[in-house]
């Protein structure tokens, strides 16, 4: 007898699963016996000139290995998409077990250049786009035996800041926040929400100007997704993990770390005397970051 997958008999939705790293996940969860909706809008890497023949493909690929796919080729970023990936997977399997959310695009800019267009677009296929989903799915997850799992895809550039990527890196900060709220709202139903932040050779990342520190393959990241999706893991919410080839990392939560305090109110000339002794500042890593890419730049020269 063949082994049996970690996601037997389970229905999982993959948004943006027509190319890069969401391909992978599709693949990986069909590879473990789910059935999988595969929905990508098939657009260029700024959102623009959408196509259903990359879901198709998708489609087509799972199910020559012998594995059970349908395509929703939806723009991910309405809400009606969102309802008909997961009414998809109801009406056609009888409930909804995952749901990941992967489809991403970039419009880069500085801040004080960028347009409200470049704007819009990045925010509403990450943060809205994730929303969707995950208010379509949940809806049914909760009510169903066994909940359900949400996955959300983020950047360290959520977390760490970018510098000509203000829509990103905010709308990725987003999905962290609404993962996070996700988590402790569905908790007593039985859902789990949580986060990865990837990095993978795709066409996105062959974006990045001046390239990433560390790289692997969008086939690095699917193990860990279906891991989140699996039952091993229905204790596992609300965390964040970055995962690059061969390394899956934990990032923490925001804590507060240390405080001033004092009886009633502070006046601005007390807070600009004591605050930089007794409270100073937490270094931006992101600071670090660049000094060491720009370190790495000068040396390749
Ligand atoms: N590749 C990396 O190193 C990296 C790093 C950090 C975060 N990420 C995140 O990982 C995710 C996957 O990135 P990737 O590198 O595989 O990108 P990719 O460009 O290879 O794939 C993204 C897919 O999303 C689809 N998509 C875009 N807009 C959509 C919409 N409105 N509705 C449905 N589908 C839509 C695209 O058609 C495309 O097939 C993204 O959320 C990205 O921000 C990637």
């Amino acid at each position: 007898m063949p082994p049996v997958g970690l996601l037997e008999d389970k229905v999982i939705a993959v948004t943006g699963a027509g190319r890069g790293i969401g391909r992978a996940v599709a693949l990986a969860c069909a590879a473990e016996g789910a059935a999988v909706i595969v929905n990508d809008y098939g657009v260029g890497i700024d959102g623009s000139e959408p196509s259903s023949e990359v879901a198709d493909a998708v489609v087509t690929e799972i199910e020559a290995a012998g594995g059970t796919a349908i395509a929703v080729a939806d723009d991910i970023a309405t809400l009606d998409a969102g309802e008909r990936i997961v009414s998809t997977a109801v009406d056609k399997f009888g409930r909804i077990d995952g749901a990941v959310c992967v489809a991403g695009i970039l419009r880069e800019r500085m801040l004080f250049n960028m347009s409200e267009q470049e704007w819009d677009g990045v925010i509403d296929t990450h943060l809205k786009g994730t929303f969707s989903v995950f208010r379509a799915a949940s809806a049914v997850m909760r009510k169903q035996e066994g909940g359900g799992s949400l996955v959300a895809f983020t950047s360290g550039v959520g977390m760490w800041g970018s510098v000509a990527q203000a829509n990103y890196a905010a709308a990725k900060g987003g999905v962290v926040a609404l993962m996070r709220s996700a988590a402790v709202g569905l908790q007593r139903y039985g859902v789990t929400a949580n986060a990865i932040a990837p990095v993978a050779n795709t066409r996105m990342s062959a974006n990045v100007p001046g390239g990433t520190a560390e790289t692997g393959e969008a086939e690095d990241v699917a193990p860990m997704v279906v891991y989140l999706l699996s039952d091993a893991a229905r204790d596992v919410t609300g965390q964040t993990y970055t995962v690059v080839g061969g390394k899956v990392a934990l990032w923490s939560q925001p804590r507060e770390i240390r405080s001033i305090v004092k009886e009633g109110r502070w006046t601005p000339q007390e807070l600009a005397e004591k605050l930089p002794s007794a409270l100073g500042v937490d270094r931006m890593p992101m600071f670090e970051y660049i000094e060491m890419m720009q370190k790495k730049a000068a040396k390749a020269e």
